[in-house]
């Protein structure tokens, strides 16, 4: 089986960016078809949308488990484990389950700097049923990398992740 991933996509212009979506989007449709492995699901959708996505340090999710989350599948460096819902830009999404948007790290209260190059971060919420089984979130060296477009973009892609993929009750 093989996939035709673009390297890059264009996000150049507001139109572009949407269209780049939609691309986005399906070909995360085409990536999952078939499997429904959690662990395997979420490695392939860190590593597609950090090799397609412009401007990325770090693309991944963290776990739920009770009032912590746990690092799980990811594509960047090394990042740190265990982040309690009460902590950092990750926690706020998962005691919220919104997304955070975050145009300057540095100016957020509490946000947990994992890599140094980080400038700005877009968390969204993993919610299957009316469990929150994980947050994905994405960090980028460029300030106010992330807009409503962006926003848009990673629900639709992290939708059909929620969906396509069987949760083990471990998460939640
Ligand atoms: N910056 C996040 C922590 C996770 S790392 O960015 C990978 C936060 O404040 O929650």
């Amino acid at each position: 089986m093989s996939f035709e991933v673009a390297d890059t996509l264009d996000m150049s212009t507001p139109a572009a960016k949407r269209a780049s979506y939609d691309l986005l989007v399906a070909q995360v449709r085409s990536v999952l078809e078939g499997e429904r492995d959690w662990l395997s699901n979420l490695a392939q959708f860190s590593a597609l949308v950090y090799q397609s996505v412009p401007q990325l340090n770090w693309a991944g999710f963290y776990m739920a488990h009770g009032q912590e989350l746990r690092v799980g599948p990811f594509q960047g460096k090394v990042a740190c484990v265990r982040i309690p819902f009460t902590r950092g830009v990750c926690g706020a999404c998962a005691t919220s389950r919104e997304i955070q948007l975050v145009e300057d790290v540095h100016a957020f209260p509490g946000h947990i700097a994992c890599d140094s190059a980080s400038a700005s971060e877009l968390v969204l919420p993993v919610v299957a049923g009316d469990r929150l089984v994980a947050v994905f979130d994405l960090d980028s060296p460029a300030k106010a990398r992330f807009d409503a477009e962006d926003s848009r973009g990673f629900a639709a892609a992290v939708a059909v992740l929620a969906a396509g993929t069987d949760w083990p009750a471990t998460f939640g």
